[in-house]
């Protein structure tokens, strides 16, 4: 976390000029809050190791796709990186200009490229022979040209979790090296889609320099290849990947990247583009939570938490290790606790075996550094309600999202006639009673 964004005023916990207390009182827990000067701030670190190089910045929406967020980096001057249709509309409603955008996704629909054309967006990151032949004839159709570059696979194994590693051989995403220079020479053959560039992005959560280094270095020599045979690209999308510190991490410096890619550039004339997506919005989140219950079991001291792995999956589905704060009654004696949350799954625990002052029901905790893939892969599992998030900015705090409860969705849900023979019973989006199966 971020002193300056996050502190200590008298044991209790604020953000900015306001007491995390106060929101939780105001709008329930769980509840996210993010500091818009954190987010500021990551993205100014970037900028300003990067300062004289011809970078561009285009976070990635996936990590945190809150139309306030995306707004607030817009005028920091970003783009965005966006893997769906509803990516790129969130970000073009956000205030995010079309040539600002880069499209990526391993299965990119015929609408989704027809909207990203019609939009005119900067590139679309390409992964497979197929899907470019499929741009171009939509592009023909539309009669326009493609502005493409090709995602390769360098082979490089960065140390992150598995799941979250995508730029070895046996990941799902982009192209061989080989593969990747075929695809190019397709592409400045095919009549509607013009190569300029080449795309890479190895994984997440990396924290050391050397297999940016490597993937970098495997690219940058497909670049001068291409230029030898007379293609000449103009752009490479180097992804992004950039680790955060949640426990001990020691995060790659944004300046040794800037370092990295000035002596790879070399005078060369190429444009760059970068896609943080964590590195910018991580560090800017909290998860505001409740104790519901204490529960001794076994010898174990469990604290029963009111958030849960639908409102953040990363512990569950990575094993990843969160900060968990007490907000207030910081001075109490401590012990050592599981942190859980209330869904029915064994895999619900937020965090183990965690030093805490001694907690009573009612009392909060922040769950740190959740600003990214936090809200953004939160879900209503177990019919629970999805999280409010809160925006703070100085000592202003706008709630930015509703908590979204189980009755919307039930509205939206309808139960066919013949299940009570009296007509459908909600007025909600099905498609009419559709009679007995
Ligand atoms: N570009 C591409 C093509 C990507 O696939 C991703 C992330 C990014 C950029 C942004 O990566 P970042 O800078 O945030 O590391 N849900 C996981 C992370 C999944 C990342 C997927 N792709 C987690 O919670 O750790």
């Amino acid at each position: 976390m971020i002193a300056e964004t996050f502190h200590r005023r008298d044991g209790r916990l604020w953000c900015e000029g306001v007491d995390l207390a106060d929101l939780a009182e105001r709008w329930g827990t769980p509840l996210y809050v993010y500091s818009a000067t954190a987010v500021r701030r990551r993205v100014r670190r970037f900028r300003t190791a990067f300062a004289g190089l011809p970078v561009r910045f285009c976070y990635a929406v996936k990590a945190n796709p809150h139309l306030a967020l995306l707004r607030l980096l817009a005028r920091e001057g970003v783009g965005a990186d966006t893997v769906s249709a509803g990516e790129i509309r969130r970000a073009v409603r956000a205030g995010i200009a079309p040539a600002d955008i880069v499209f990526a996704g391993v299965a990119k629909t015929d609408e989704e490229i027809r909207l990203a054309l019609e939009l005119g967006i900067l590139q679309f990151n390409v992964e497979s022979r197929e899907e470019l032949a499929r741009i171009d004839a939509i592009a023909g159709a539309l009669g326009r040209t493609a502005p493409v570059a090709l995602r390769v696979n360098p082979d490089v194994a960065a140390a992150t979790h598995d799941k979250i590693a995508t730029g070895r051989r046996t990941d799902k995403f982009g192209l061989p090296p080989e593969e990747a220079v075929d695809a190019v020479r397709l592409a400045a053959r095919l009549p509607h889609v013009t190569p300029v560039g080449i795309h890479l992005h190895i994984g997440s959560q990396i924290t050391d320099l050397a297999p940016f280094r490597t993937a970098y270095a495997r690219v940058f020599a497909l670049v001068d290849r291409l230029a030898g045979e007379g293609i000449r690209l103009r752009r490479l999308d180097l992804g992004g990947g950039f680790g955060v510190r949640y426990r001990d991490e020691e995060p790659v410096a944004p300046e040794a990247v800037a370092a990295l890619v000035a002596e790879l550039l070399a005078g060369r004339e190429l444009e760059l583009v970068f896609e943080p997506g964590r590195a910018f919005v991580a560090e800017a989140g909290v998860l505001l939570t409740r104790v519901v219950y204490r529960k001794e079991s076994a010898g174990r001291h469990l604290l029963v938490v009111d958030a849960g792995m639908n409102d953040l999956l990363r512990p569950a589905l990575y094993d990843a290790w969160h900060g968990i704060l007490p907000v207030t009654a910081a001075d109490a004696p401590e012990e050592t606790v599981d942190v859980v949350g209330p869904v029915c799954e064994s895999g619900d625990v937020l965090g183990r075996r965690r030093r805490l002052p001694q907690l009573a029901r009612g009392d909060l905790l922040a769950i740190a550094t959740v600003g990214a893939y936090g809200a953004a892969m939160a879900s209503t599992y177990n019919s629970r309600p999805r999280p409010a998030e809160v925006l703070v900015a100085g000592d202003r705090a706008v709630r930015i999202t509703p908590r979204r409860e189980p009755e919307e969705d039930m509205a939206r849900e309808c139960i066919p006639a013949w299940l009570d023979g009296a007509g459908a019973t909600s007025p909600g989006g099905g498609d009419g009673d559709g009679g007995p199966p």
